[in-house]
């Protein structure tokens, strides 16, 4: 193109989780995943092919990142170009409406977004499938990210076969998920070395496969009937038992803080007061706490009481990757 390409995608939060490689190359997951695209989090990115640039020049919320920063951003783009069979050097642009190290899993929305940039820039007109595909290659969680709504993302065994596929683009029940953003500090330990010491080591993890399929089965057909209740119970045992591998890893470790703690107490207590509500957590401390649409409001102001406004943030469904022409 003469010009640049840029691409939205949407994070999103898995309700049945990715944790572990079958192929740490390739990316194939060892099981099937299954979450819900987020509309208030997204990544923006531009890129452009120039014959001009000896290097790719990555910028990225308004800074040019370092070698070892951009370093697999850039072995991404020798995967485009090598599908698109083109040379040269890209200067990509990007940036997050994501709080970074908040947990909410910017990497998913960062590598849907680069994926669609980068290859239609380099004049390959995928379908969504195929970029899922591609997607998949930056990061496993980037897969469903391009896609709105509830996704799956089908395991597969090789790179044709694992991709994503949208189950509900649009859901007509009032969802909502509230994020707390917990802390802002950097996790310690990232999901790519997580999952894998949990593949190698917990003694645990083949019966982790067995409970997540059984779960992916159980939300796909929660999402079917638009059954709440199941959806949200469902969701909250995966995340607990994904937690589980991390214990029972290594050497052992977490994720929780002590506001994960307290927080998972609340969600808990509002059950209990007839409020609906669920939470799931990834590789990081912070909560996301499933719920009603008309009960988002009143649920986010109870935790604002305890983590403060700027602390909590309120979300619903949001759309399938978008990119310019
Ligand atoms: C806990 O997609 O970040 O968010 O494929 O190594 O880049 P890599 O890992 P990543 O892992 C996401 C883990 C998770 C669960 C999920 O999103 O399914």
């Amino acid at each position: 193109a003469t010009h640049p390409i840029t691409a939205k995608a949407h994070t999103n939060i898995a309700l049945v989780k990715y944790w572990g490689k079958l192929d740490t190359q390739l990316i194939i997951p060892q099981n099937d995943s299954l979450s819900m695209t987020l509309d208030e989090f997204y990544t923006k990115t531009s890129v452009q092919f120039l014959p001009e640039l000896a290097t790719d020049k990555v910028i990225f919320d308004g800074e040019e990142l370092s070698d070892k920063d951009s370093a697999k951003i850039r072995t991404f783009l020798n995967l485009v170009r090598d599908l698109a069979h083109i040379t040269y050097r890209a200067k990509v642009e990007t940036k997050n409406f994501v709080p970074t190290a908040a947990g909410l899993a910017s990497s998913a929305s960062g590598f849907a977004a680069l994926a669609g940039a980068a290859s239609r820039a380099a004049g390959l007109n995928l379908n969504r499938r195929d970029l899922s595909r591609l997607a998949r290659r930056g990061s496993g969680s980037a897969t469903r990210s391009i896609f709105g709504g509830f996704v799956a993302w089908q395991q597969g065994h090789d790179d044709e076969t694992s991709f994503a596929y949208p189950i509900d683009e649009q859901p007509t029940w009032d969802l909502a998920v509230i994020a707390l953003v917990l802390t802002a500090k950097q996790k310690k330990i990232s999901s790519r070395v997580g999952m894998q010491l949990a593949v190698e080591t917990s003694p645990f993890y083949v019966e982790w496969i067995k409970a997540s399929q059984a779960d992916f089965e159980t939300v796909k057909t929660a999402i079917q009937n638009q059954d709440f209740t199941l959806l949200g119970h469902t969701s909250e045992q995966n995340a607990m038992r994904m937690h589980a591998l991390t214990l029972s890893s290594d050497p052992n470790f977490t994720y929780f803080n002590a506001d994960s703690l307290r927080a998972m107490k609340m969600v808990k207590d509002l059950r209990l007061q007839g409020i609906p509500c669920y939470f799931t957590m990834d590789a990081g401390p912070n909560l996301k706490i499933i719920c009603q649409g008309a009960d988002a409001e009143r649920i986010a102001q109870h935790f604002q009481a305890v983590f403060g406004d700027k602390q909590v943030l309120i979300t619903r469904p949001g759309s399938g990757i978008s990119i310019s022409d």
